[in-house]
């Protein structure tokens, strides 16, 4: 086997837990990283020469970019928010939600008339590409970190870009989605040289994952 390790960063919490039980469908197992009381980053596993680490969801094409990880798993809505120069492989078919444009049910005029208002979101370059690219309408953005649907609630914004899982989110504060701009799923990634420089062991592992989970 070859002696390199493979490198993959992983978004903390629920993505790493559900890529691990993904790759342990290949024999890949790592109990260390699914322990939840644990603060260690990274994880070797010797026998598949593997190495994992945890980073939080925005970096992950960042080090994936850097070739600081061969490989990443992370949400379409990150990869499409960073616009990292990676290569996307996979969709693994976990981490499904919606990404939307949401707020009081009578804000649904103001996108409709085309008005100028204010957006607030965690993801101003796929709220810009929407509005601006995709609807021709012009409209302030508002970047805020979290807890977004506060934005029309206390009167920040008129509506919010983000996502939408079960949607209890709004339910419980009164809001609605508005308009659909894209599905969400997570991907595995890949560095553009990792993916020339060890293609075979990186092609093997994506169609044994595809076949050991029926994708
Ligand atoms: C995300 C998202 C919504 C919520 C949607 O927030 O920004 O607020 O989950 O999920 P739901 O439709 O199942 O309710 P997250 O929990 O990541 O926290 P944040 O608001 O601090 O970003």
């Amino acid at each position: 086997m070859n002696d390199r390790y493979l490198t993959i960063a992983l978004c903390k919490g629920r993505v790493a837990n559900q890529t691990m039980e993904l790759l342990e469908n290949l024999g890949i197992k790592c109990d260390e990283i699914k322990d939840k009381s644990t603060r260690k980053l990274i994880f070797q596993d010797d026998v598949n020469k593997l190495r994992f680490f945890l980073a939080k969801g925005p970096d992950v094409p960042t080090y994936v970019e850097y070739g600081a990880a061969d490989l990443g798993v992370v949400g379409s809505d990150i990869i499409d928010e960073e616009q990292r120069r990676v290569i996307e492989l996979l969709d693994l078919g976990f981490g499904k939600c919606r990404m939307c444009v949401c707020g009081p049910k009578d804000a649904k005029e103001l996108l409709m008339h085309r008005e100028q208002i204010r957006v607030a979101t965690k993801y101003p370059v796929i709220a810009k590409d929407y509005f601006h690219n995709k609807k021709y309408q012009t409209v302030d953005i508002i970047k805020l970190n979290g807890s977004v649907e506060l934005g029309p609630i206390v009167g920040l914004s008129d509506v919010i870009v983000d996502i939408v899982e079960t949607g209890s989110t709004l339910r419980e504060n009164g809001l609605d989605v508005l308009e659909e701009i894209c599905p969400i799923s997570s991907r595995l990634i890949v560095n553009k040289v990792s993916m020339k420089m060890q293609s075979e062991r990186i092609k093997k592992l994506v169609n044994d994952i595809k076949e050991k989970n029926s994708l």
